[in-house]
């Protein structure tokens, strides 16, 4: 069976782009790959998080991607930080890494200017350890929304380098999109991310979401209900075409088209057909919320299955670069 690796990173809540973008593909990719499912609290370490805040945000992190239906009896899903060959590779991995291919990272320039007073080297050589992340399952795909797309360049290249000097190891692993693979955030400008405040929580419940949408973008042209609109442009309209089905889509096409309908009503319908797919997720979360031995109990399986696969590659790689004693 061939092998499927993702992770997510521990940055406060899950949001719909870490969903559509991605965890919608873990599921289904789930039933035919052999699935590695991560939550890499090691990445998160870049940010220098809070400890305990840390700790909570895996928790939650670990019940988002559970229950937005990843099976660990079909997936491994583990805590990134609990298999240590991550950062054994990532070093060897390291040292066949020139300087400037991490120099051209855009997510590198983006997280140092978003926290200059923090540019540390985990900062810099953090694709290096994603890249391991995925070759220790030697993964062939994984599914990732858009922003991980120079990431995972960069990982096949190293791959390339890696079999060209030590001989053929690893396979070139490939992404997996889905089709949202950029989703906009509430201000229409930038993509969702948890760390420009414009997203839209996982867990959020129909008012929260509500309250939101009140305030997002729509047609920037449209100032009046009496305002004919234009759909194509609208960010919320874009939601609407992960959401609703095509008749109340081209319902509300129409309607904003012609002025009948106004923004606030298009807000509230997305807002309900939204929380048919948060709502149940919700549900999911708050029952193993309510059970943490057993959520310690998913991620210590998932955590020794992990180790002893990512054993296997460590024993190789080590054999290959001239790791380890031998007579
Ligand atoms: P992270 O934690 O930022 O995001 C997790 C996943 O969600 C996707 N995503 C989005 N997709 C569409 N639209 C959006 N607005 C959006 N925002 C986030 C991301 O593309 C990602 O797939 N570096 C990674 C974590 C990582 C990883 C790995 C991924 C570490 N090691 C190994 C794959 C394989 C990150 O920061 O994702």
């Amino acid at each position: 069976m061939a092998r499927i690796m993702s992770g997510v990173q521990p940055t406060g809540n899950l949001h719909i782009g870490n969903y559509l973008g991605a965890l919608v593909n873990w599921v289904r990719l789930q039933a035919e790959y052999d699935a590695f499912f991560s939550i890499v609290d090691l990445h998160a370490l870049t940010q220098r998080p809070d400890p305990e805040a840390l700790r909570r945000a895996v928790r939650e992190v670990a019940i988002g991607v559970l229950a937005s239906g990843v099976d660990p009896d079909r997936a491994t899903v583990f805590v990134q930080s609990h298999v240590p060959q991550h950062t054994e590779l990532a070093w060897v991995l390291m040292c066949l890494t020139p300087l400037g291919d991490l120099n051209r990272m855009t997510q590198f320039k983006d997280k140092s200017h978003h926290q200059p007073e923090n540019v540390n080297t985990g900062l810099f050589t953090y694709p290096v350890l994603q890249t391991a992340d995925i070759v220790l399952y030697r993964a062939d795909r994984v599914p990732v929304g858009e922003d991980q797309e120079q990431h995972l360049e960069l990982a096949r290249e190293t791959v390339r380098r890696f079999n060209h000097v030590y001989g053929e190891t690893f396979p070139e692993p490939q992404v997996v999109k889905s089709n949202a693979p950029r989703v906009m955030g509430l201000d229409g400008e930038s993509k969702m991310s948890k760390s420009r405040n414009n997203e839209i929580g996982l867990f959020e419940t129909a008012d929260e979401t509500m309250q939101k949408l009140r305030g997002a973008k729509t047609d920037p042209a449209r100032l009046r209900k009496t305002d004919k609109g234009t759909p194509e442009v609208c960010n919320i309209f874009s939601y609407h075409g992960f959401f609703t089905s095509e008749s109340q889509r081209e319902e509300i096409a129409a309607g904003c088209r012609s002025a009948q309908l106004g923004c606030v009503d298009c807000k509230k319908m997305l807002c309900q057909n939204m929380e048919t797919v948060k709502g149940p997720i919700r549900e999911r979360a708050a029952e193993l919320r309510s059970k943490p031995k057993d959520l310690d109990a998913i991620l210590e399986r998932g955590a020794a299955r992990a180790r002893a696969e990512a054993e296997k590659t460590m024993e190789m790689v080590r054999a290959r670069v001239g790791l380890g004693v031998r007579a």
